[in-house]
């Protein structure tokens, strides 16, 4: 009797997946994308991560396989008056998810950002650059990163920038996209920064490449951030253009809007790492962009 080849197919593991910070910008998305797994979602009142105790009684409880926590304190300027809460979230926080994830042999992915690089360089950041923080909450996430690799191997951190997502960004209220656009439907005059450079990055585009590198066993840090660059003030405009919303829009500089706390001036980062892994499934952030207002049912047109 003649025997049915067998399927060489790898059949993919399902994974139970604790998500923290469930109900924040990216934490939507990740559940979201995820959603063929094993979900614990665990917002806030659920579980602090600065409480130690908690967090190793509640992962112990749900033992998942991969933990991805999104949680953070990173409102900029309430972090330089609150350097305690700031690093208790956002430094023992993510010491307290890596031992934990340790005992129970967890994958922890963790969140930080492009601030951790004080803006001086005129080219994209890789992993190799040297962070150079220049205020509280971009001290607190480079401790936290260093917590996270001195405490558990079986870690991704992932530093990301300019994030925009369909839940808005809880800790901010509100995203840039809606700001601009609400804004605009206001009539009110609109100055962005033309002197500030990031790339704007898509919350669902960022949870998929997170859906591809947690299948891979590459542990360390990474740069994951949508491709190409541009100031917030092109971005605004790419907003209205995309959307043919009219919108009293004009160039302003970061010395108009005068702040105690210092923030880098070019904070583009290069997914150099993804990329040596074949990783790297990001596209230019104007695609992302459209991408975002379609699935916000919004009328796009081309820009
Ligand atoms: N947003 C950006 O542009 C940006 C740029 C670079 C890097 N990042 C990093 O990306 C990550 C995700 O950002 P996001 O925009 O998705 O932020 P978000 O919308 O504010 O979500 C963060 C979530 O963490 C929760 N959280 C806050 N403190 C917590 C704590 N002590 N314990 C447990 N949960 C806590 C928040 O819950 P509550 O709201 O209920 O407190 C919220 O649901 C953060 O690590 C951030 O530092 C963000």
């Amino acid at each position: 009797m003649a025997t049915r080849p067998k399927d060489k197919r790898r059949v993919a593991r399902i994974m139970k997946i604790a998500i923290i910070g469930a109900n924040g910008q990216l934490g939507v998305d990740l559940r979201r994308t995820l959603s063929a797994e094993t979900l614990v979602p665990l917002a806030h009142c659920d579980l602090d991560v600065s409480n130690s105790e908690q967090v190793a009684q509640v992962l112990d409880s749900v033992s998942p396989d991969v933990v991805i926590s999104t949680a953070a304190f990173h409102k900029v300027e309430e972090c330089e008056k609150e350097p305690e809460t700031s690093f208790a979230v956002n430094a023992t926080g993510p010491r307290n998810l890596a031992l934990a994830c340790s005992r129970i042999n967890a994958v922890l992915v963790h969140f930080s950002t492009d601030y951790v690089f004080d803006g001086g360089q005129q080219q994209p950041y890789t992993e190799l650059d040297l962070p150079h923080p220049l205020n509280v909450y971009a001290v607190s996430k480079l401790a936290g990163e260093g917590m996270v690799s001195l405490t558990w191997s079986r870690h991704f951190v992932v530093r990301t920038c300019g994030l925009y997502g369909v839940a808005g960004s809880k800790g901010k209220g509100g995203n840039f996209v809606e700001t601009m656009l609400k804004k605009a439907g206001q009539g009110v005059p609109i100055r962005v920064v033309h002197d500030q450079v990031l790339t704007p990055t898509f919350t669902g585009d960022l949870a998929e490449a997170i859906s591809r590198l947690i299948r891979s066993e590459a542990y360390g840090l990474y740069h994951v951030s949508a491709e190409g660059q541009c100031s917030w003030y092109e971005f605004a405009r790419e907003i209205f253009a995309l959307t043919a919303t009219e919108a009293r829009l004009t160039i302003a500089n970061a010395a108009d809007f005068p702040s105690k706390v210092p923030r880098p001036h070019y904070s583009v980062l290069e997914n150099k790492g993804l990329k040596s892994i074949s990783r790297n499934v990001f596209r230019p952030w104007k695609e992302g962009l459209r991408e975002y207002l379609t699935v916000t049912n919004r009328e796009v047109f081309a820009a």
